[in-house]
């Protein structure tokens, strides 16, 4: 049977997930707009829960065990805009890093996923 590597072995397992989640809260800690969602946080838990869920969305073998992400970002008002900047600024870390086109295309299709739970705002409203 032929079975190719998973994007998690692709990349290089985790110790990649990890400087991948290091330079993405730099980043997002560095950006004026984000920066004040993360006041009072404790940092060192949401990188290993981001280590986790990140490792498992990729096929590694660690399980996410924080919590439900709606549930993880409920009353932070989070806007549309700024999750589309925390997007952009995991898409240039992972780009950075050399993560491959298909790669990065299924990350986005999770991040179009997973946005309207955590968004605050209705993404649209029907007529
Ligand atoms: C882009 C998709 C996002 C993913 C995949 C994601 C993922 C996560 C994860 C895994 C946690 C830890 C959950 C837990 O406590 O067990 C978390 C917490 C958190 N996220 Fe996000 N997040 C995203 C977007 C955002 C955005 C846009 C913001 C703010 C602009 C944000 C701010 C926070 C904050 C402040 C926490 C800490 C909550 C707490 O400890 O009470 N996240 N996120």
């Amino acid at each position: 049977m032929i079975t190719s590597p998973s994007y998690y072995d692709q990349i290089g397992g985790a110790p990649v997930v990890r400087d991948v989640v290091e330079q993405f809260y730099e980043r997002v800690l560095g950006d004026d707009d984000l920066k004040p969602y993360f006041t009072g946080i404790d940092m060192p838990r949401l990188k290993r829960h981001m280590v986790m869920l990140l490792c498992s969305v990729l096929g590694g073998p660690e399980p996410y065990e924080g919590r439900d992400l709606g549930e993880a970002h409920a009353g932070m008002g989070i806007t549309s805009e700024h999750y589309d900047k925390v997007g952009e600024h995991l898409f240039a870390v992972l780009q950075a890093g050399g993560v491959g086109e298909d790669i990065l295309r299924d990350v986005g299709l999770v991040l179009g996923k997973v946005k309207s739970s955590i968004v605050a705002e209705p993404t649209e409203t029907a007529g």
